[in-house]
This record gives structure tokens, C-alpha cells and sequence, in this order.
């Protein structure tokens, strides 16, 4: 078989290509027939075909020599070609055929993994350039827990791709225009005559600038009439707007930024401002491609299986957040030549979205059908809710502040190792840099554990509990293989070239055909943009470790070398696991 693409990190994938062979071999005749393999939990396999019934049906009516699935099945069977991968097969019921594999093929390729690093087994995508647009909170308004969400959510996401070989845009598109900037300047204005006194400390808490701003324009006329006015030179770019503009953005900024660094997520600003220029531009292309109608003074985009038309143009004539929408898409595939286009916020938006993208397919800017790009996708999350099933809100204010709530965490996780007696046996630093690892860890694990959709209920004791799918456990159980391997005393990049992995135990052989399902788990993820997908398989894969590690003796036995070469391929993908959802490792507990 032809090597191009060479892909043995994805049994799945491999399996296909023999498959595809054998499927050819059975019936000449079928051209589009595609393997359809999927991992089996059966007992009488590792992987299964799918195929059989659905050929069946195909080619009953066309005089063909079977006589039903079961036997379409068989000769799929002795049609494969030979292959290394597969120990055995068989077929079952109506036609599945099972597969199971070579258990030395699994050991070789789990160690060429150890030897040439995971890098190999990352999945192999169809597209090479993406922008994930997440976090975008709002200048001069609060951050608040759905914005957290989007940060998490969307750097997950990012790295996944990023892992894949994806160039990946990573859009922070602030709200940072609007008519409300009209108010908070001429409140700036008002305040600090004098522009150098309108500094951070000056202005304290954007959000009470905010509301006190709003105030003003809302009980003084004449302050209102000047802050419509301050719109409007703000957009024709008076330079003394504009700079009062910037600097509260700065401010703002500012404040986001302490987020990011604590989570160290990576985020490139683009704000909405930046698409204005494009707009009418990009208005005029809908406009002459006939998609722009007039309604109650509006301009609007109808859309079918929709009762609202996307409004693009206001009636007053200004542009609103779909305007912006449909520039900053426009610019993302014609500019930046982004081919895959993903969105994160909450599931409010979702309508929205459906419609921007309805509008774009029927200008022929997005593929019409979703399973080839260019392509735009809409990841929508629920609501964290406070323990009251309420939104989450802290006693004093509106909101919960998140840098609170992240200091919240990591100081938790830092009492529990102190009460360890940890800050006796490391170094300040290093009880630092765990308290972090964990605190945060343990928040971006709970947000991305469940289901993106649901609604999840926040809990700082369930997210640090030690025990349970939390990432807390996860961590501890990844150090813990770290000492067995350092306890051993041997030398492991050493054992990856010399020694050799075998899988002869049964509990060996499930946690190393757990191992081998990594790429296919990751490539799925990112088919469907859920991050929990890799939390489930990263809780299950500590689940096999266990099991292997509480029937296998590593240390001390005649199988040594094998069983801490399995231990490291599994603290790699561990750690893999984790880097893709933004989680720190740690190496000691
Ligand atoms: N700023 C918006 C909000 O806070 C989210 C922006 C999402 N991205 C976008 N391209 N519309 O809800």
C-alpha cells in the first residue's frame, strides 16, 4: 500500500484504507462506497465495519450473487488484504465484521509514538488556515462568567487545531463601538478637564464609570444631546474623540488581560472597530448580488425558514452588531483566507449566527454544504449558574468578579497543599506555580467537562475535590505515574530506544488500545467542537491506568522495562491531553 499519507497514529483511519480495499474487492460495481469503521466496546473486537447491510440494500435489487448482509459481510472479510495491524477476524449478526488487532502491532506503534513524539499521532485535517473568535467581552462593561466560558471553551478549541497543524487566528473581537462610547467620553470629558488625569486609578471601576455615565444621559438632556454629538465625532475621527476612545479601551484592556494571564490564554484583538471601514463595502456586494431589501426603513437580509430579517442597516442609517458580523466574516475569508470560521458565546447568540451565516451562504462566501469549507460554525454554551440554580452572582454585586473567582481557586488548591505540608518540602515558587496549575486547571476542567449546551452549576468544592472526573485527580494521577517512573530509577528516554513494549496482560492491552483511540478522539472533538469528548477520554484513560497498575506489578518485575514504557506513553498522552484543554501538568504532588 501506498505510504502518502501516512497516518498510524489513527487506527481508524488505517483500518479505513484496508477496508476501502477489501469493500472494492466485494462489489466492483459500487463506486462511492465508504468504509465505515467505528471502535467497538463488543467483546469480539477492537474496531468494526459497518458496511455490509447498508451495501445489502444498495445492491439486492441488481441481481447480485449474495444472499444478505451476513454473507455480503464474509466476503468483506476474506476479501481484506493482508494487513500487520489485524490479529483476527470475524463476522457477526447481520454482517458486522469485527476486527480485532495485532497486539504487537498496538506495542510497536505505542512505542514509535515514545520515540517520534505525539506530534505523529495528531489528527490530519483538510483545512490549514482557521479563526476561532472567543472571549470578546465588552469595553467598559463587565466581564462576566459567559465571557469566561468563551475563553476557555475557544482556547481549547484553538489548541486542538493548533496541534493539528492548523494555523489558527485567535480573534478577541471586543465590543469596543457603539453609541455607547458617545456617553463615556463626554463623561470623561466632564470629569478630567484636564486628559492626563483620566488614568486608570482615577477612573476605578469601568463598570461604575459606566453606570454613572449612563445616569447622566439619562436625566440631563443637554448631556445626552452632547454625547450624540461625541458619536458622531467620534466616527468622522476628530482625534480628540478618538483618543478619549483609546483610552478607555486601554483601561478596559487592562483589566481583561489580568483573565488571560492568569489562564494564559493567547488572544489577538480585533475589536469591532476595526471591521467599520469594511462595512459599506461589504453592504454594497450584498446589495448588488440582490440580497438587500428595504423594510420599515431599514435595510434588511430576508432569510428562508426565518419570521425577522437580519437587520444590516438601521432605520436611523447606523450599523448595528450583524453589520459587523458580516465585514469581519467578509475580511476573515477574502483577506485573511481563513477557511474555517468558529464562533463562541453563549447559546443566546445562536439565531444570530444562523442568520449571518444564511446570509453569507447566499452570497456565495460559505460553502452551501457544511461537510466541505469555506465554512463557519457557531459554538454555543449554557449558563453557570450559582448554587441557588440562579445566574451566578456574588452577594455584593451584579456580577461575580472572575479575576475573584479564579484567585478563589487557585487559594483553595494552595491551602489544601499547605495543609499537605508542602510549603515545608518545596520551594515557594514551586508551591506557587502547583497552586495555579491546579486552581486554574481545576475551573477551565469543570467548565469543560460537561456537555458544552447544559448548564452547570458552579461549586468550588466539586471542581477541587480530589476525587471524581475533576482535574485535580487527573493532575494527582498524572504525577503519580511521573514517580513511578522517577522512583524506578531508570533512565526512560534510554528504555524508548533499547527497551520493547509488549501488551501480553489483558489490562496492559486495554490501556494500550486506549492509547491508540487518542488520535481519532481528538479528531472527533474537533469534527464536532466539543472539548468534553477529551475530558471524558482523559478521565477514562487514568481509569485504565488504575486498573493496569492495580493488576501489574512495574517496578521490580520481569516485565519492567515494558510496564515503564507503557506508564510514560501514558503520562505523554496525558499530558497531551491536558495542554489541549489549557491545563498546566504537574510532575510531583
Ligand atoms: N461581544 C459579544 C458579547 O459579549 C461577543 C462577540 C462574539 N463574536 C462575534 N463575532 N460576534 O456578547
Amino acid at each position: 500500500m501506498a505510504n502518502e499519507e501516512e497516518n498510524t497514529g489513527n487506527v481508524k483511519r488505517e483500518l479505513e484504507k484496508v477496508f476501502d480495499l477489501a469493500l472494492k474487492a466485494t462489489v466492483r460495481n459500487e463506486t462511492d462506497v465508504r468504509p465505515l469503521i467505528a471502535a467497538c466496546t463488543a467483546k469480539f473486537g477492537d474496531y468494526q465495519c459497518n458496511n455490509a447491510m447498508g451495501l445489502w440494500s444498495k445492491i439486492k435489487g441488481k441481481g447480485t450473487e449474495f444472499k444478505g448482509p451476513q454473507p455480503v459481510g464474509q466476503a468483506i472479510m476474506k476479501n481484506l488484504p493482508p494487513s500487520e495491524m489485524i490479529e483476527s477476524c470475524s463476522v457477526a449478526g447481520p454482517g458486522f465484521v469485527n476486527v480485532v488487532l495485532s497486539k504487537n502491532w498496538m506495542a510497536k506503534n505505542i512505542q514509535k509514538m515514545l520515540v517520534d513524539g505525539i506530534e505523529t499521532w495528531a489528527p490530519k485535517l483538510r483545512v490549514k488556515k482557521a479563526v476561532v473568535d472567543f472571549s470578546s467581552p465588552n469595553i467598559a462593561k463587565e466581564m462576566h462568567v459567559g465571557h469566561l466560558r468563551s475563553t476557555i471553551i475557544g482556547d481549547s478549541l484553538a489548541r486542538m487545531l493548533e496541534f493539528s497543524n492548523v494555523e489558527v487566528l485567535r480573534r478577541n473581537h471586543v465590543g469596543d463601538w457603539g453609541t455607547q462610547f458617545g456617553m463615556l467620553i463626554e463623561y470623561l470629558f466632564e470629569k478630567f478637564p484636564n486628559s492626563e488625569d483620566a488614568n486608570e486609578t482615577a477612573i476605578g471601576e469601568l463598570q461604575e464609570f459606566y453606570r454613572r455615565s449612563k445616569n447622566r444621559f439619562d436625566s440631563d438632556p443637554a448631556f445626552k444631546e452632547r454625547a450624540q454629538q461625541a458619536v458622531v465625532r467620534l466616527q468622522s475621527g476628530e482625534p480628540k474623540y478618538h483618543e478619549a476612545w483609546a483610552q478607555i479601551c486601554e483601561i478596559s484592556r487592562k483589566e481583561f488581560d489580568k483573565v488571560y494571564k492568569r489562564l494564559r490564554v493567547d488572544l489577538e484583538e480585533k475589536g469591532e472597530s476595526f471591521y467599520n471601514p469594511y462595512i459599506p463595502g461589504v453592504i454594497d456586494e450584498l446589495s448588488k448580488q440582490g440580497l438587500v431589501e428595504e423594510s420599515q426603513g431599514a435595510r434588511v437580509i430576508f432569510i428562508e425558514g426565518v419570521n425577522i430579517p437580519l437587520i444590516i442597516v438601521k432605520s436611523d442609517g447606523g450599523f448595528n452588531y450583524a453589520s459587523t458580523d458580516l465585514a469581519a466574516l467578509w475580511y476573515r475569508l477574502n483577506e485573511e483566507k481563513a477557511e474555517w470560521i468558529i464562533y463562541v458565546t453563549d447559546v443566546g447568540q445562536q439565531l444570530h449566527f444562523d442568520m449571518v451565516f444564511s446570509a453569507a451562504k447566499r452570497a456565495g462566501w460559505l460553502s452551501a454544504d457544511d461537510s466541505t469549507y469555506p465554512k463557519a460554525s457557531h459554538v454555543g454554551f449554557g449558563l453557570v449558574l450559582g448554587e441557588d440554580g440562579k445566574r451566578l452572582r456574588t452577594r455584593f454585586s451584579e456580577v461575580v468578579r472572575l479575576v475573584d473567582l479564579l484567585d478563589e481557586a487557585k487559594n483553595r488548591s494552595k491551602a489544601v497543599l499547605i495543609e499537605r505540608g508542602k510549603d515545608k518540602e518545596w520551594t515557594e515558587e514551586e508551591l506557587e506555580q502547583t497552586a495555579e496549575a491546579v486552581g486554574y486547571g481545576a475551573a477551565k476542567y469543570f467548565d469543560l467537562k460537561n456537555n458544552r449546551l447544559t448548564n452547570y452549576t458552579f461549586s468550588f468544592d466539586q471542581m477541587l475535590n480530589d476525587k471524581g472526573n475533576t482535574a485535580v485527580y487527573l493532575l494527582y494521577a498524572h504525577a503519580r505515574i511521573c514517580s513511578i517512573i522517577r522512583k524506578s530509577g531508570k533512565d526512560i528516554e534510554e528504555l524508548k530506544k533499547t527497551g520493547s513494549l509488549v501488551l501480553d496482560h489483558a489490562d496492559e492491552r486495554a490501556l494500550g488500545l486506549h492509547l491508540l483511540h487518542f488520535s481519532e478522539v481528538i479528531e472527533e472533538a474537533l469534527t464536532n467542537l466539543l472539548p468534553n469528548v477529551v475530558c471524558e477520554y482523559l478521565y477514562n484513560l487514568s481509569e485504565y491506568f488504575t486498573r493496569f497498575y492495580s493488576n501489574c506489578q512495574v517496578v521490580g518485575s520481569a516485565e519492567e522495562t515494558s510496564r515503564l514504557l507503557l506508564c510514560e506513553a501514558t503520562a505523554t498522552v496525558m499530558r497531551k491531553c491536558f495542554h489541549l484543554l489549557g491545563i498546566v501538568p504537574v510532575y510531583k504532588i
